[in-house]
């Protein structure tokens, strides 16, 4: 059976570094609250003019991911994005990427599954592969929060959290009786929380979408309960990480690094300390970038094979949890002879 390996990796930051001291001009916050509860230190946003959407970032993510992969964009046999924050309403950003590309029929999917929307999209490629329905699949993680967030006190919960940015993998299949590349995917959902975390307008379920009072209450920006979400998060990330673990055939102990989604550093400090894995283990990027949702693993997972804390032959456990709420884990193990930087 095929398996599907990485064959290269990208991410893209805009260039507007906002500081946890810039959000002070905007809300009342502050430096030492931002990093002692979340461990955030800065964000990168894109122009506060406007103008530079979600496919922008993923554009320059899958550049440099198709670059190292070594194929051209016409050798893409499918297109997924993971977003919560696609350019517009409709259609998707994977359509407006699969343009700027400069592809003319390629399909494109989009998968709106939040924090956890790499992991479906890893499980999904991996799907088609397995099925023969593609071979070369592009997979892009890529938000534009900073246009959706409350800037004043209101929103400062979540505000502060949150960052832009593209991370992108190039999958393909492989004809190999190796034990490589996708080795086990858990994909769960629970909807009965979809309002712990969610951005409610504009809704279909209003006429009209989106109202002056509901613009005025701030229903057009992301609502959360931290204090649940942080409850469950610390419960489901380990649960999952062993069932990965398990269905992968692979001990806690050949694991060379745990990726976790960057969602708060204490969650992933629990995560760390529950799962009884080394503190040196967990990768950890949420001090420069916030909370990128959909891009956060493709950009941790590229920064991690920069700084070659991983490279040919690492076995890596990724988790996360978000918004839907959803929870997910991959086991992946790099082939020997690939992915060196
Ligand atoms: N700056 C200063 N004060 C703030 C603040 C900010 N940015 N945000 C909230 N506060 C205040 C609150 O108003 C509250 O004040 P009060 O006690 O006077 O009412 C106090 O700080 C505590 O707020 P609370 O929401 O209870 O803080 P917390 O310890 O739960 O931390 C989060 C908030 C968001 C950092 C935390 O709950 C969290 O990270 N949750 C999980 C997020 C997550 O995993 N999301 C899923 C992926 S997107």
């Amino acid at each position: 059976m095929k398996k599907t390996i990485i064959k290269g990796t990208g991410r893209y930051l805009p260039p507007r570094k906002v500081t946890n001291e810039d959000l002070t001009q905007w809300m009342d916050t502050s430096d030492e609250w931002i990093e002692q509860r979340t461990g955030i230190k800065q964000r990168y946003w894109v122009p506060e003019e406007g103008g530079v959407g979600t496919s922008d970032l993923a554009l320059e993510a899958s550049k440099i991911a198709l670059d190292r992969a070594g194929w051209t964009p016409e050798d893409i046999d499918l297109i997924i994005f993971a977003t919560l924050s696609p350019d517009i309403f409709f259609p998707g950003s994977g359509c407006l990427l699969q343009h700027k590309l400069g592809l003319e029929t390629t399909p494109a999917l989009d998968i709106r599954q939040q924090c956890t929307g790499f992991f479906y999209g890893m499980a999904t490629a991996d799907a088609y592969i397995k099925s023969g329905m593609a071979n070369r699949v592009l997979l892009v993680g890529a938000e534009v929060h900073s246009t959706g967030l409350d800037l004043s006190t209101r929103g400062r919960d979540v505000t502060v959290i949150f960052g832009d940015g593209a991370g992108a993998a190039c999958l393909e299949g492989v004809d190999t009786e190796k034990s490589i590349g996708i080795l086990s995917s858990c994909l769960h959902a629970a909807g009965k929380y979809a309002e712990a975390l969610m951005t409610e307008a504009p809704a279909s379920r209003v006429n009209p979408r989106l109202t002056v009072e509901m613009f005025e209450q701030g229903r057009h920006f992301a609502k959360m309960d931290g204090k649940n979400v942080f409850k469950l998060a610390v419960k489901r990330l380990p649960e999952v990480s062993h069932e990965a673990l398990d269905k992968a055939g692979v001990s806690l102990e050949e694991i060379d690094l745990v990726i976790p989604h960057q969602a708060n550093m204490r969650i992933n400090q629990f995560f760390q300390k529950t799962l009884g894995i080394a503190e040196e283990k967990m990768y950890h990027n949420i001090q420069w970038y916030g909370n990128t949702t959909a891009a956060t693993i493709p950009i941790a997972l590229d920064e991690a094979l920069e700084k070659k804390i991983i490279g040919p032959g690492s076995t890596v456990l990724f988790a996360g949890l978000g918004a839907g709420l959803t929870w997910a884990a991959t086991v992946y193990k790099f082939p020997e002879n690939s992915i060196s930087r």
